[in-house]
């Protein structure tokens, strides 16, 4: 897969060059570019922003410059992904569908966002457009919004994570129920004892267990998503959980 991230703080994806992401541009299963918004500025003070019109608060950031270096970025095939506080929001079932593409590229707005117009020129070009939200809050920039997607993308791509298994009964995952608690050794610590049951070895029982946790952990902290489940995704032994 390919990823570009345009960003006037291209920096700030540096840790992209580290633990697993790094490790599988190294192993080339991600090109992963970075670029600087600011190579297709054509002024002495490599202007990216301006004010709004209708007025108001903060720079709005000029569709003239997103323009020359999305039009240099952009592929046939790209997703053109749009970070900002008013999109649709990020979930893992998007990484998962976001996974697929040969070509994602990430254009990292600032201030108080980029002009309207290169979303709906993009979309009239043909060009496939998602504005996306990593959760409801405000952050200075789509910089930090660009970081989680390309983590979570890259770590379902074939190869990336190690033991595929380890995807598979994780949080947001295929149950649709938060992860049960997990423990290593010492079984004891500070007064603590690891739970019998996964001490005993008995692959049933503790398989009964975890779900029994991650159910109610579930429905304690996230009962949305208890709500979103199918009728069928709970049996009977559950229920009573
Ligand atoms: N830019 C600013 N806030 C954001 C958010 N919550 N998600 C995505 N991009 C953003």
């Amino acid at each position: 897969m390919r990823i570009d991230v345009l960003t006037i703080f291209p920096d700030y994806l540096a840790p992209l060059e580290l633990s697993l992401v790094g490790k599988a541009r190294t192993a080339g299963l991600v090109d992963l570019r970075v670029h600087d918004l600011r190579d297709w500025t054509d002024d002495r003070h490599r202007t990216v922003d301006d004010t709004p019109f209708g007025g108001g608060a903060g720079m709005v950031m000029r569709p003239d410059v997103w323009g020359r270096a999305l039009d240099e970025v952009l592929t046939p095939e790209a997703l053109l992904l749009l970070p900002t506080p008013s999109g649709d929001v990020f979930t893992q079932a998007t990484a998962h569908s976001w996974a697929e593409e040969a070509h994602l590229v990430v254009a990292c707005g600032r201030y108080e966002g980029i002009d309207a117009r290169v979303a709906e020129h993009y979309r009239g070009a043909g060009v496939r457009v998602a504005e996306y939200s990593i959760g409801d809050y405000v952050l200075n920039g789509g910089e930090v919004a660009a970081l989680v997607v390309v983590e979570a993308v890259a770590r379902l791509l074939p190869g990336v994570v190690g033991n595929p298994a380890s995807l598979v009964e994780e949080s947001h995952g295929e149950a649709g129920l938060l992860e049960y608690p997990v423990y290593t050794k010492p079984p004891a610590w500070r007064e603590l004892a690891v739970p019998e049951v996964l001490l005993s070895g008995h692959h049933a029982r503790i398989e009964r267990w975890r779900r029994d946790q991650a159910l109610r952990r579930t429905a304690r902290r996230r009962p949305d998503m208890i709500d979103a489940l199918g009728p069928a995704a709970l049996d009977a032994r559950d229920r009573e959980v």
